[in-house]
């Protein structure tokens, strides 16, 4: 038997403007974004913003449905846009943001597991790393420079 170690590497920055102008910028398309979440059921508002490398931002906000599992998490909304409108461009950074209607929301919330899974298609297909910046409503930012750091082993085509 072999024990292995995965060790995984992320900033955490105390506050946005601790960050370059182009990632506050970002980070506020997400902002924007948020208030476009239709969430009545979980109170969970969520904006993703993607900066892409023709210099295109798309953003996305979670969109739920009264059959819960048909809604879909901001992350992939404003993904499988980006994927749909632009499919030849390379996604550069992505920022997220969450706020709560139930409480505040001042830690970060990273992308859930299906939505890393999603993410994680895209950076091997374009075979750039996608950075990813991720707070809730106030408080620190984390970035992490690659889907990758968010999601060892990772499944993914070449296996198919
Ligand atoms: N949600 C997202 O939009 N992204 C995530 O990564 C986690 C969860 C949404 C889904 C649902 O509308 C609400 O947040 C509560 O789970």
């Amino acid at each position: 038997m072999k024990e292995v170690k995965i060790e995984t590497r992320l900033e955490v920055y105390d506050k946005l403007e601790e960050l370059p102008q182009s990632i506050q910028d970002l980070m506020k398309a997400a902002i924007e974004a948020r208030d476009t979440a239709y969430a009545p059921y979980s109170k969970f508002n969520v904006g993703a913003a993607i900066l892409l490398d023709n210099n295109e931002i798309i953003i996305g906000s979670n969109q739920e449905n009264a059959s819960y599992p048909s809604g879909l998490c901001a992350e992939r909304t404003a993904i499988y846009y980006a994927g749909a409108k632009y499919p030849e461009a390379k996604m550069l950074t992505m920022a997220l943001t969450a706020s709560s209607k139930n409480q505040v929301t001042d830690k970060p919330i990273p992308p859930c597991g299906a939505c890393r899974q999603a993410i994680a298609e895209y950076e091997v297909k374009q075979e750039y790393p996608i950075q990813i910046y991720f707070m809730g409503a106030k408080g620190k930012v984390v970035c992490s420079n690659s889907l990758s750091n968010l999601l060892p082993l990772v499944f993914e085509n070449s296996v198919l």
